[in-house]
């Protein structure tokens, strides 16, 4: 059986008192919702990692994730930060090609696969994510898209190293908008983003991967779209930065 998860994706928000402040709420209010197959992840900023992984120790369902990587070991690259960084301070898993970074840092498909793979190098579980813009769901092209985005980004691991990873289905439209992908929506996307997988490895290998929703997931809205059949979790925003939202969703799975 796959995986269930809630990420919170803290993105650039927090002082460092107001992130151990929501961590140790967070691991206090939902360590009785993490058993079975349900894990809880927080992509916290750089600054906080090392403190937080530490603040929420081992022996929990719950973890401590980067939201970004370089494609690099080491070097000359001021102002990154690598995989075995992340590693070295007790980080298990990173997002990768969220939206923001496409839009704001020119990231594409190929500078991501090496990010994949570097982190997978590491022994880090890549978040991949991905999702359309606006105009291009409006111009039906968001089946196309999205299927190209896996493509160049996961296509060129073996079956083995696909299935170290998640994947995060975030359409660009719904990201901090309040516009939320209906369930209907966000279970098609994902049973493509599953069949395309499947075309390409297996049924069996497909059905093995744990593929999120994300954008504008509330308390309000989570058990609809957790209810999905190919909907395995969430990566959440805006409502990740408070605890009690946060802990209804985990509720929700
Ligand atoms: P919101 O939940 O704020 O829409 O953000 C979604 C997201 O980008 C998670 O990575």
């Amino acid at each position: 059986m796959r995986k269930k998860i809630v990420a919170g994706n803290w993105k650039m928000n927090k002082t460092l008192e107001e992130a151990n402040i929501l961590a140790t709420e967070v691991k206090g209010m939902v360590a009785d919702e993490v058993k079975g197959n349900v894990e809880v992840i927080l992509c916290v900023p750089f600054p906080y990692l090392a403190q937080l992984t530490k603040l929420i120790g081992t022996g929990t369902r719950i973890s401590v994730a980067a939201q970004n990587c370089s494609q690099h070991e080491s070097g000359a690259y001021t102002g990154e930060v690598s995989a075995s960084m992340l590693t070295s301070v007790g980080v298990k898993s990173v997002i990768l090609g969220h939206s923001e970074r496409r839009q704001y840092f020119g990231e594409d498909g190929q500078l991501l696969a090496k990010k994949i793979d570097i982190a997978q190098k590491h022994g880090l579980t890549p978040i991949f994510c991905c999702g359309e813009p606006l105009e291009v769901r409006e111009s039906n092209g968001h089946e196309d898209l999205v299927k190209r985005q896996v493509e160049e980004a996961l296509f060129h691991l073996s079956a083995a190293q696909l299935q170290k990873l998640v994947i995060a289905y975030e359409p660009v439209w719904a990201i901090g908008t309040g516009k939320t992908a209906s369930a209907q929506q966000a279970q098609d996307m994902h049973a493509v983003i599953r069949k395309h997988l499947a075309s390409k490895y297996s049924q069996a290998v497909a059905d093995e991967i744990t593929i999120l929703y994300g954008g504008s997931v509330t308390a309000a809205n989570a058990k609809e779209l957790f209810a999905c059949p190919d909907v395995d979790g969430g990566l959440v925003g805006g409502a990740s930065l408070k605890s009690r939202d946060f802990t209804e969703i985990v509720k929700s799975i």
